[in-house]
This record gives structure tokens, C-alpha cells and sequence, in this order.
């Protein structure tokens, strides 16, 4: 019907058309039935959340694309308004501000499949533009927002994959970081942290000693790992993205024996105890890092990834979601001096809690969770605060003159004098549940017409400079 030129690239699954090709031509690359297939499930999973969420009486309700910054960490993306000189709108970084709004207006169950602006560096789970599955729900607590979501995911899974989800198990954030030094933890394979500070600062080992934290994870069935492997996992934690000084290991042996590379300090007793407190059996490999204990608990998260990863033990068929409960309400940052939300600035302190927002700001926790699957962040929300008094109290802890919060969001305090429902919601990553539903490593092959790593779509050659006579309308100062 028509004639085609030869295409680029061969459109086959095993193509031989690189990255930067195959997205320059991207309508070409989407005929490939392996792209199409991340496409068609895209559309599904919509269908199905759509469908969910009406069975539980939500209601989409679309909000504006062109608003005020909405406070969710990331730099706004601004666009000038020539109406407004010298004046600007930015994009939403989520429909937050907007969806209270309307639980205050009664609209007591709200849901948006939306799209999402967020000027950040990127990722491989990380678009500027991506899309959420943004939800909001009014006379509720805690438990009633995640029996919901849950009850969502679960549905999913049973439609998308056949998969019968148990109950989500719940864990504290200091539990996620004591044990896993993270706060979405791979709950797919076990390899818990054992704290050793306690039993191994007994003998002249300087290293440990001297150091806040000792921590150790056990790798069943690797005690027969060579000196390679032993020099292969010392050169992975003192990678600079790592950035341990070094590494301990204690061999298991399966005849009972104890080695370790720290032979000249401890004795066997020593290692039995450390054996014991890991649970190790005979054949399995301890490995230990040591240093500050914040900084020691993420690498030593970064190793048990790598464990989890070479012992095979991270199956993309095998889902284990999880709750994140109890974080932290604010985040100290060293460099400004200052608090920050740690989800944003409308979330609920935990009741019990709130008596100590002037005394020990750092010290209490969020009414906010996380949806965690396989150790990706698939969703977070919070119960929201609904009292203007306590609204201003939270802006005080963070730093926020009266003036300055009512001129970011008057909107939102006024509103709140008009009889705020108590209320609380979610938002999910909707491109982040495609990819993992279909084993992708990146979110970039969930969505159609994606960016590179450099916010760039190199298809319709975008951002891209504009004309003069534009700059002139919008009021802007040219800058060439
Ligand atoms: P949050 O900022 O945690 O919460 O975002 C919710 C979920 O959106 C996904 N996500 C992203 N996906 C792709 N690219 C990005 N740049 C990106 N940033 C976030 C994540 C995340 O869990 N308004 C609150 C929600 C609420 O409190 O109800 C919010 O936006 O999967």
C-alpha cells in the first residue's frame, strides 16, 4: 500500500540496532513484539486498576497540568506565561495539593492515572516525565488505605501473572534499615543483618575497635569460595560507589573448622560466637564490614544485593511486596542545617509522637508507608495532616515563616478551616509496576516515547532552542 524504505535496524527481537538508534527511530522500534508486549500490558494493568478502583467507588478526577511547585523534593519543571509576564507556572511533581483539595470539597474517594513532572537526575527507575497511579481516600486510617492498595496489587497479580499474593508482611523503617540498610528492602531472599558490636571488639583489632558499628550477613552454602571470589567481593565493597575500606570473611567450613582473614586476632571460640549470632551453619560464608554505622549499613546493604545476585537467590518471577511503616517524619540535612519532610510537608505525625515536634523534631515518626517489591519502591503515601494548627505546627519544625507558608499554600490552610475530612492516600509508580510485572530492568521500555539518560527525546529532537519572536512574546530575556 505504501513504499518503505530499509529500515535503520533490523525489527526483530534480537536487533542489531543500539540504544541511540532504535530510539531515534522509536515507531519503528515499537513494532518489535517484544516492545509491544511491555505496551499491551501497560494497557492492561490500566484497565484492571481503572476497574479495581470503581469497584471500590473511586472516581478519577482529572487535575491541572499548569500549576504552582508542589513540594515533593524534586526541582519543578517551569513554563513562562505570556499572560503573566515574567511570571510562571510549574508542572505538577504529583497531583498532591490538588487531590486534599478535593477530599475537602467531599469527593471522598479520588483516583488519577496521571502524568508527573519531576526535574531530577535520572535513572534506570527514573523518567521526568512518568506516570502515576494517584489516590486519595477521606474518613480513613492508616489500615484502611492499605487494606485497599493492597487488596489492588493482589488483584493484579492474580489477573497479570496468575499469582496468588499472601498477605503483605509490615516493617518498621528502623527494622528495614537495621536489617537490610535500606528502606525498601529485597525481601526475596533472607541474609539479614547480625549486628557483631557487641562480640567482636574483645581483642587488639584496631579496625573493629575503633569502629561504631560491626555488622555481618551470612551467604548460605559459600564457604568454598576460592581466594578469587574472596578478592572479587573485596574489590566490589571498595568500589568508590560502595566505598567500604575493606572486607572480613569467616569460612564455615563443612568439617566445622573456622578461617577467617582475621586469624591473627580471633580464635575459634571467637568465630564460633560470631557463627552462632549469624546463625551460620557449617559450609556458609560470613562476610563483615565495619565503620560508622549509617555508612556501614549501606554497604552492607550494596553486598547483600551482590550475594542475593551471584547465589541467584533474585528470581524476576518471584514477587515479594512488602510495607514499609514508621518513617521518620523529617530528614536532617547537614549541608542547608535545616529539617526536610521526609515525604512531604502535608503527612500526619504519628499521634503518639506528636508532643515531641518542638522538643525532638528528628525523633518522630511519619503515619506514612511504602509499597516495596523487590526492592523497588513501587508506591508511598501517607495519612495526611487535616488541622490547620497542626499543618502550621509542621511548617514551623520546618523552618517556615507564617508569611512564607501562607504564600506557598494559603490555598491549601484556608481550605483546610472549611472542615477538612481526615483523610490519606497513595500514589503508585505506575511505569515502575509495568517493569516489574514484566521483568524489565529499566521503566524506560514501559513508556512509549521515552527520554535518554539525558532528559532528551532524541526522536523529536526535544528540549530544543525556540525562536526569538517566542522569547519575545513570553517577556523573557533572550539569552543568546
Ligand atoms: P512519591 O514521591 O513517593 O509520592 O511518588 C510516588 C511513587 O511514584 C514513583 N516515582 C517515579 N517513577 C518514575 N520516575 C520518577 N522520577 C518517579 N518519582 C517517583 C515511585 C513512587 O513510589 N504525592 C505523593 C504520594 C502520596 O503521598 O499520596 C508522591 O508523589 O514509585
Amino acid at each position: 500500500l505504501n513504499h518503505s524504505e530499509i529500515p535503520p535496524f533490523t525489527i526483530e527481537d534480537n536487533t542489531d540496532g543500539g540504544d541511540e538508534i532504535r530510539m531515534k527511530y522509536r515507531y519503528l522500534d515499537l513494532r518489535r513484539t517484544l516492545v509491544r508486549k511491555n505496551l499491551e500490558l501497560r494497557h492492561r494493568m490500566a484497565h484492571l486498576v481503572r476497574n479495581y478502583l470503581d469497584s471500590e467507588r473511586f472516581m478519577e478526577v482529572e487535575t491541572p497540568v499548569l500549576i504552582k511547585s508542589t513540594p515533593e523534593g524534586a526541582r519543578d519543571f517551569v513554563v513562562p506565561s505570556r499572560m503573566n509576564q515574567g511570571q510562571f507556572y510549574a508542572l505538577p511533581q504529583s497531583p498532591q495539593t490538588f487531590k486534599q483539595l478535593l477530599m475537602v470539597a467531599g469527593f471522598d474517594r479520588y483516583y488519577q492515572i496521571v502524568k508527573c513532572f519531576r526535574d531530577e537526575d535520572l535513572r534506570a527507575d527514573r523518567q521526568p516525565e512518568f506516570t502515576q497511579i494517584d489516590c486519595e481516600m477521606s474518613f480513613v486510617e492508616r489500615d484502611d488505605v492499605l487494606n485497599i492498595f493492597e487488596g489492588m496489587i493482589r488483584h493484579l497479580f492474580k489477573e497479570l501473572r496468575g499469582i496468588d499474593i499472601p498477605e503483605l508482611p509490615r516493617m518498621s523503617w528502623q527494622d528495614a534499615m537495621e536489617y537490610y540498610g535500606c528502606d525498601k528492602p529485597d525481601i526475596r531472599f533472607d541474609m539479614r543483618f547480625v549486628n557483631l558490636s557487641d562480640i567482636a571488639k574483645n581483642k587488639e583489632f584496631a579496625v573493629f575497635n575503633d569502629s561504631e558499628y560491626i555488622g555481618a550477613i551470612c551467604a548460605p552454602g559459600c564457604a568454598a569460595y576460592t581466594r578469587k571470589q574472596l578478592d572479587e567481593l573485596t574489590e566490589f565493597v571498595k568500589r568508590p560507589q560502595v566505598g567500604a575500606k575493606g572486607l572480613v570473611y569467616v569460612k564455615y567450613n563443612e568439617d566445622g573448622t573456622l578461617k577467617s582473614s582475621v586469624d591473627k586476632f580471633y580464635d575459634e571460640n571467637d568465630l564460633k560466637a560470631w557463627a552462632t549470632a549469624c546463625n551460620a551453619k557449617p559450609g556458609d560464608l560470613m562476610l563483615v564490614l565495619c565503620g560508622p554505622k549509617n555508612k556501614t549499613l549501606a554497604q552492607l546493604c550494596d553486598l547483600r544485593l551482590e550475594m542475593g545476585e551471584r547465589l541467584g537467590l533474585r528470581d524476576k518471577n518471584v514477587f515479594k511486596p512488602l510495607w514499609v511503616v514508621d518513617f521518620p517524619l523529617l530528614e536532617w540535612d547537614e549541608e542547608t542545617q535545616r529539617f526536610y519532610a521526609m515525604h512531604h510537608p502535608f503527612t500526619s505525625p504519628n499521634p503518639e509522637d506528636i508532643d515531641m515536634m518542638e522538643s525532638n523534631p528528628g525523633a518522630v515518626r511519619a503515619n506514612a508507608y511504602d509499597m516495596v517489591i523487590n526492592g523497588v519502591e513501587v508506591g508511598g503515601g501517607s495519612i495526611r495532616i487535616h488541622d490547620t494548627e497542626l499543618q502550621q505546627r509542621m511548617f514551623r519544625c520546618l523552618g517556615f515563616t507564617p508569611e512564607q507558608a501562607d504564600k506557598q499554600f494559603g490555598f491549601l490552610l484556608n481550605a483546610f478551616k472549611y472542615g477538612a475530612p481526615p483523610h490519606g492516600g497513595i500514589a503508585f509508580g505506575f511505569d515502575r509496576l509495568v517493569s516489574m510485572f514484566a521483568g524489565l530492568d529499566s521503566i524506560r521500555d514501559t513508556i512509549a516515547f521515552p527520554k535518554n539518560n539525558s532528559g532528551r527525546d532524541v526522536m523529536i529532537d526535544s528540549p530544543s532552542e525556540i525562536s526569538e519572536e517566542q522569547f519575545k512574546e513570553l517577556g523573557i530575556g533572550l539569552t543568546r
